[in-house]
This record gives structure tokens, C-alpha cells and sequence, in this order.
């Protein structure tokens, strides 16, 4: 999405701008420009494209100036050009934007009766136009920030910056994240802390409906209701916000390779010092008198929650109902008493995940988060938040997200499964004991990566590919054809492979790669017979398995990719690496933006 920065700082702003923007990237975007104060006056440089287009644009035509705002645009309303581009200005306005305004189409029409055009497709410039009207109107920046503000609805983050006031800042959230940074004699505004992470480590995070007027002196920060408000500044954990690649030639790749230690950190985290118990906070509902989980979520962490439901409903005997969260929002499902609703993101901002959260507050029992981010609206707006630990996460793709995801739901099914009494201690030491040593695990395993790029070279040349699994392999599949999809830009599918005959299998033929899924575990035979009739269609298997797994089936198999073998309750988290090598490795081959795919972004704020 969108990525927002400002400065009032005492050194030249557009290399800082710029270098903040570059940290924001990750979140995908397909324009960016900056607007500075020079001498009272505000100019601005926008470029199509990555940042360097716009680097290059400022070496020919710099900007001067020691206040500026800068943005990374994800396009909404109208095509990445660069008249669409931010900062949109309008006389004495300039203003950067994440989100959406709702009404801009109505506050476009008042302007237009009142003899204002507009010039560009965007929501964004409505609010520029409208702040100069009420400034012509006699009104002070301030003033007419405020009255522009109150006039919009939708979900936002806004920045201002003004002709002649180049100690002034007007930072406005609604729905979308934005952190003010303090720096000495200087302050910052970003669209999160990792933007501002080489200027300051000391950062106040804005409420919803909080306006902030930051001067290099400081910030005034008033609520929804015009009240002054004290906010607090937080210490940002250095590491939190380093985002270098360690290293690796993507992110995604240092994410991939990070698992054993992340998920290492998640065990950590909650289990005892002698890792035989699951310790959860005391906020936590009791799972003996839970009588139903909903579990919300969109793209990887619905998947998350897709595998969660096997453990919840096999371990713990727990009904789970599974939704994508923009579908959830809108049905308005009925929610029995006994429901404890569980939201599962990685940045805690998704919209829609927050607008499914906002809509069991009152219905659900208890909220409960799974997030990575802890600052979060999500995070913030539930009765619980669990962390996963799983760090800072820059690829677009989610990898380690995902694999902490999984650690922590599969730690609550488990503490579900023995206050339910449906769980020996005999048993749940085993899992946990199994669950220990899987950081060591996911080690060995990540020796798959040769056999994965003698697969992703075949796969690169494919138009379309099929993912395959059972049970709970079944959400892996639809994983792994999710980062397939995302960063290779093959069409993939995934289907249960019970279902593969009920239709897809017409898809088979000599040119279709099939990616199966498939742990040695109680469901492998039936699995076994799925890829036999796949293969006498000519279809070329790839077997994703154990030991056992490929010396039972491996024969007439195209190729296989050998795990180690681990407890059946264990292997989705195990398969999650195979199923983001395959993506990454074929992305590679195919030489796609790895970190960055086209049109993705990383935080989705808008619906
Ligand atoms: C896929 C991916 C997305 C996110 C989805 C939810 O690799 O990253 O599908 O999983 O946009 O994002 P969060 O978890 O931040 O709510």
C-alpha cells in the first residue's frame, strides 16, 4: 500500500525523503514523488515507476529545502501516472495520502459548483483542493486542514505541508497507520517506524482520529473529539526496524531461511523455561468452556487459519468456522454465544481483517489476535493480542509470517486439546518434545533447495501449475499456489485431491506440472491413487514427501523433493518451506520482482 514520510528536519530533505521512501518499498507501489519547502515555496517532483526514476529525475531537477513530505503510491483511483501521482498539490497545499476517501466523488461536485476543477483521476487531490478553498477562504493551514479533515470519510493516513510554513506538518489518521518521529530540533512522520528507522528510534504512534500538527520544536496531537491528547513515545527496538537482507539476494529469501529461528523464538515465547508446558497469557479464554472458533483472516493467514481448523477440530474436538475476512464482513454471520473469534494477520492493519474484528466486538465472547506486528490496529482494537515473533517481515510475499502463524495456532489447539480432556499428557509431551525440536528440523530440511531448483527450472516454463494435498496438507497446497502465483506469475490451483476428480483432472495433460503435497501419514495411499490417475493422463508429478513417502510412490513420479519425516500434527509447518522454495526458485528462474511483485502490496489498508 501506499507509503507516507515527512520532515521537518535541519539538513536538506529531499535524500532523506527519498531514503525513507526506499524503505517503505516493500510494500509495493507503483509511482512515488516528493514536495519540499524552498524559501517559503513549495515544488514537488513525482516519477512513474521505482524510486530510482524518481532519483534520476532529482539529479537533473533537485529540490532544495529542509521540509518536505514523499510518497509511494499504490494505485486506487486512476493509472499509476505520474499526473496521478503524489503529493497532489493545489495552490498552497501540498498533501500525501494512504487509503481511500469515500465521498470524494461528492466533494468533488461541491467543488465544481463552486468553480473548482480538478485535474487528475485521484481521490487524493479532492482533499488538496479542498484544504486551498477553505485557505482562500481565509482560513489559516491549520484551520483548513482541520475543517478538510472533518469533511472526509473513508479509511486514511494524510500528510500536509503548506506554502510559506516550513516549520509545519498536518499528519491526520483514520484507519491508516501513521508513526511521528522525534528526532533533536527535527521531527519525522511515516507510515511506520521502519521508515524512519536511520533518522530516530523514538516514535509516537497516532490513535484513530488523531490529528497531529508537528512543528521541529514538536508535536500537539488532538483526538477524534478536538481534545489535546498526550500520546506516548516508545522506544523502537533497533532490530524491529533493520531491514538489510543479511546477506541473502532477496528478503524473501533471508525470511525463508530466518524460519528455524523465528519459529524457535515463537516456542520460546510460550512455552515454560523446560518447554513442557504452553503458558498463555491469563487473559485467555478457557478453552473448556469455548463452545466454537471463528477464525478470520485474507491470503496467507487465511491459510493459516484453514490448517489451524484440522487442529482445533481433530486435537481439541473445537467446532471452527474459517472465513476470508472480506467475505465475513459482509455476510454478517450470526455469532452463537460461547464464540471466541480469532484474527490472524501479519501486519495487524488489513482492513478488512480489522473490519470482520470490529464487527464480532460486541457478538464474539472474546477477541483474540495473532499478529506480528504488536503495535497494530489489530493488535490494539482485540482483547488479546499473541505475538507470533516472527520479526520484521519485508517481502511482499509472507514467509516466516506464515510459518509463526502456524506455530502459535498449533500451540493454542494443543492447549485447547488437553483442557478439553481430549489430549493424554503422554501425548502432548510427544507433540511438544516434536514441536522443540523443529527448529532443527526445518534446518535439515532446508537441504530440499538443490532438488527445488531442478524443479523450479521445469516449472518456469509452465502456463499453469496444480497444487495438490489432503487433509491438512489441503491449505498447503492452496499455499503453495498462492506464492507461485504472486511472485512467479504462473497460474497455479490447488485443490483437495480428493476433489481432483470432479472436474479439474480434465486439466491434465502432458504440459501440466502437479505439485503433490503428501506426508507419509494415514491419508497417503488415497493421496498415492490420486497421483496415479493424474500420471495415466500423462501428467508430470512433482512429490513433495518424506523418505517413506517417495520410496513408496516415488516410481513414475517426474520428480520428488525428500523431507525429513516429523509427527503428521507437525508437517504443514514443515511443508511451508518446501511450497515457498518451489515460488521462490521459479521466480528466479523466470527473473520476476522476488520482493516486490507487480501490483502486490505488502500491508492491504484498503478494502
Ligand atoms: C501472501 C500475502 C498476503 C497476506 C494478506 C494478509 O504472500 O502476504 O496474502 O497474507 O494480504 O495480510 P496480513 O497477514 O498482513 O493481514
Amino acid at each position: 500500500m501506499c507509503g507516507i514520510v515527512g520532515v521537518l528536519g535541519n539538513h536538506e530533505a529531499a535524500p532523506v525523503l527519498v531514503e525513507a521512501l526506499k524503505r517503505l518499498e516493500y510494500r509495493g507501489y507503483d509511482s512515488a514523488g516528493i514536495a519540499t519547502i524552498n524559501d517559503g515555496v513549495l515544488d514537488r517532483r513525482r516519477a512513474v515507476g521505482k524510486l530510482v526514476n524518481l532519483s534520476d529525475m532529482l539529479v537533473h531537477h533537485p529540490l532544495a529545502g529542509k521540509a518536505g513530505i514523499g510518497h509511494t503510491r499504490w494505485a486506487t483511483h486512476g493509472a499509476p501516472t505520474e499526473q496521478n501521482a503524489h503529493p497532489h498539490k493545489a495552490g498552497p497545499v501540498a498533501v500525501v495520502h494512504n487509503g481511500i476517501i469515500e465521498n470524494f466523488r461528492e466533494l468533488r461536485a461541491e467543488l465544481a459548483a463552486a468553480g473548482i476543477g480538478h485535474e487528475t483521476d485521484t481521490d487524493t487531490e479532492t482533499v488538496a483542493l479542498l484544504a486551498q478553498h477553505h485557505m482562500q477562504q481565509g482560513m489559516t493551514p491549520e484551520a483548513a486542514a482541520r475543517a478538510t479533515i472533518a469533511r472526509l470519510r473513508g479509511a486514511y493516513a494524510l500528510l500536509f505541508l503548506f506554502d510559506g510554513e516550513g516549520d509545519l506538518m498536518i499528519a491526520a489518521r483514520a484507519g491508516s497507520p501513521l508513526a511521528i518521529g522525534h528526532g533533536e530540533g527535527e521531527m519525522y512522520v511515516g507510515s511506520d517506524a521502519i521508515a524512519l528507522a536511520p533518522m530516530t528510534d523514538r516514535i509516537t504512534y497516532l490513535e484513530e482520529g488523531d490529528i497531529a500538527v508537528v512543528a521541529r520544536a514538536g508535536v500537539t496531537i488532538t483526538d477524534a473529539d478536538g481534545r489535546l491528547v498526550n500520546r506516548p513515545v516508545t522506544q523502537i527496538a533497533i532490530d524491529s526496524a533493520r531491514v538489510d537482507k543479511g546477506g541473502h539476494r532477496h528478503f524473501m529469501a533471508k525470511e525463508i531461511a530466518e524460519q528455524p529461528m523465528v519459529i524457535g523464538n515463537a516456542l520460546r515465547h510460550y512455552l515454560s523455561d523446560d518447554g513442557n508446558e504452553i503458558v498463555l497469557p491469563e487473559a485467555m479464554p478457557d478453552f473448556a468452556r469455548v463452545e466454537r472458533l471463528v477464525l478470520v483472516a485474507c491470503g496467507t493467514a487465511y491459510y493459516a487459519c484453514l490448517t489451524a481448523k484440522y487442529w482445533f477440530e481433530q486435537l481439541a474436538r473445537l467446532p471452527v468456522e474459517v472465513d476470508i475476512a472480506s467475505e465475513f464482513r459482509y455476510r454478517e454471520p450470526p455469532i452463537s454465544p460461547g464464540t471466541v473469534a480469532i484474527f490472524v494477520s501479519q501486519s495487524g492493519e488489513t482492513a478488512d481483517t480489522l473490519a470482520a474484528l470490529r464487527y464480532c466486538r460486541d457478538r464474539a465472547d472474546s477477541i483474540l489476535a495473532v499478529v506480528n506486528v504488536e503495535t497494530s490496529s489489530i493488535a490494539r482494537e482485540s482483547d488479546l493480542a499473541l505475538p507470533i515473533q516472527a520479526g520484521t517481515e519485508i517481502g511482499v510475499a509472507s514467509t516466516k509470517a506464515f510459518t509463526c502463524q502456524l506455530t502459535v495456532l498449533l500451540m493454542l489447539a494443543l492447549k485447547a486439546a488437553r483442557a478439553r480432556g481430549e489430549m493424554s499428557a503422554e501425548r502432548l509431551s510427544d507433540l511438544l518434545s516434536a514441536l522443540r525440536g523443529l527448529p532443527a528440523t526445518l534446518n535439515t530440511a532446508m537441504e530440499i533447495d538443490g532438488a527445488i531448483r531442478d524443479v523450479a527450472r521445469d516449472l518456469s516454463g509452465a502456463q499453469s501449475a496444480l497444487f495438490l494435498g489432503r487433509g491438512a496438507m489441503y491449505p498447503l497446497a492452496l499455499e503453495g499456489a498462492l506464492k507461485l502465483k504472486e511472485i512467479s506469475y504462473i497460474h497455479a490451483e490447488a485443490y483437495a485431491s480428493g476433489e481432483l476428480k470432479h472436474g479439474p483432472i480434465a486439466l491434465i495433460d502432458e504440459t501440466m506440472p502437479v505439485i503433490v503435497m503428501a506426508p507419509c501419514d494415514a491419508l497417503f495411499e488415497k493421496t498415492v491413487s490420486n497421483m496415479q490417475e493424474v500420471m495415466a493422463r500423462g501428467g508430470r508429478i512433482v512429490l513433495v514427501s518424506d523418505a517413506a513417502g517417495v520410496a513408496a510412490a516415488g516410481a513414475g513420479t517426474f520428480q520428488a523433493v525428500t523431507l525429513p519425516a516429523v509427527d503428521p500434527v507437525l508437517a504443514p509447518i514443515l511443508y511451508a518451506l518446501p511450497a515457498q522454495l518451489i515460488a521462490y526458485h521459479t521466480a528466479i528462474a523466470k527473473g520476476t520482482d522476488v520482493d516486490q511483485p507487480r501490483n502486490l502490496a505488502k500491508s492491504v489498508t484498503v478494502e
